[in-house]
């Protein structure tokens, strides 16, 4: 095994996607295939880590497994050069997960903020899976003992736990992972973050102090990477925005939650800087920042969800796409799944 530069990340299958998981999450995905190999994967058992309305049951899970790959490939994603493919096909992930399971400490798992937030106060009810869901994520990432992980900002404390992992695992069985060939003794890397940029919190078009959520009632807080180019026309022009016209530096977008929103999801999706953006739309009234939003939003969008759209129609195809590319995991999992059980002593087939 050589020690490659190894991006990982996974999405859950949840509901539908939009604009804030496109330029928070997708749009770096599709950068990062210039420089690492890269392993896209769509996390379905973890969505099964919430109440099963959420995930919206067995026809809803196959149904947003495919649309998360769909949405994947229309964005750029080259499945070919790259791997994407659908988490419970890599039987890998479960078993290092106990594995991880027996090195995590209940107190480490105790402090991590999203399953307080997620199990809200009904914290006996919540599945033992969503307690547990941390240590499943730094088993998504060390079986393929990726060194990169692409996050947003909600996810770091998970992949902090994940260095704590690897880093007990590498500390516990050193002497054993020395003995096995790893001269090192870091037979588990530390994964890095990598925080995306800062134009990507993408926050709802009608409250700028809230995120753009899936779970939001409102459909017209949310740009769905599905809209075709009347609707996203129609949401643009409905966004909460205030009276003032736009201010010409950035300093004048504090205070202005939506402004900074909207003059965000511009630059993001123009390729430019916000600065840049204010210097030209600097004095305007909203009604004419929106025209030029709505162009760039029909421009980069509508494409993409085109293209998800006919990859929808066509289920074989994209289950063939997370068939093969469970294939090419499978193979790079099992080699981690082989030396760690050897590492740990557990007797396995040769
Ligand atoms: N927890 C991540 C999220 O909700 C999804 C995820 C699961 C993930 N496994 C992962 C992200 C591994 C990165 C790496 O966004």
């Amino acid at each position: 095994m050589t020690a490659i530069q190894r991006v990982f990340s996974g999405v859950q299958p949840t509901g539908n996607l939009h604009l804030g998981n496109y330029l928070g999450a997708i749009v770096n995905f599709v950068k990062l295939q210039e420089n690492f190999d890269c392993m896209y994967c769509v996390v379905d058992l973890h969505a099964l880590t919430m109440p099963m309305n959420v995930w919206g049951g067995p026809e809803g899970l196959v149904r947003t497994t495919r649309e998360v790959t769909s949405a994947f490939i229309a964005s750029g994603i080259d499945p070919k050069k790259h791997i994407v493919f659908n988490q419970s096909q890599v039987s890998g992930h479960a078993e290092l997960a106990w594995i991880f399971n027996c090195v995590a400490r209940i107190g480490w798992l105790n402090r991590m903020t999203q399953f307080k937030e997620k199990a809200g106060k009904d914290r006996e009810n919540a599945s033992v899976g969503l307690y547990d869901y941390p240590v499943l994520m730094a088993a998504d990432i060390l079986v393929y003992r990726a060194t990169h992980v692409p996050v947003g900002d909600d996810q770091k404390q998970h992949l902090e736990l994940a260095r704590d992992i690897a880093q007990k695992f590498n500390n516990d069985f050193g002497d054993s992972i020395r003995g096995n060939g790893f001269n090192t003794g870091l037979f588990f890397p530390q994964p890095e973050p990598l925080i995306t940029g800062p134009a990507t919190r993408v926050m709802s078009l009608r409250d700028g102090t809230k995120k753009m959520s899936k779970s939001d009632p409102s459909e017209y807080s949310r740009i769905n990477l599905t809209d075709d180019a009347d609707t996203i026309a129609q949401k643009v022009r409905k966004a909460k925005t205030d009276p003032e016209p736009l201010p010409s530096e950035e300093k004048g977008l504090e205070q202005r939650p939506e402004a900074d929103n909207l003059v965000g999801i511009y630059a993001a999706l123009a390729g430019k800087a916000k600065a840049d953006v204010l210097r030209e739309f600097g004095g305007a009234q909203f009604s004419s920042f929106k025209n030029a939003l709505v162009d760039v939003c029909v421009t980069r969008l509508a494409p993409i969800a085109t293209e998800m759209k006919k990859l929808m129609a066509d289920p074989g195809y994209v289950d063939s796409v997370l068939i093969d590319g469970g294939d090419r995991a499978r193979a790079i999992a099992d080699e981690t799944i082989r030396a760690t059980k050897d590492i740990v002593g557990l007797i396995h087939k040769r």
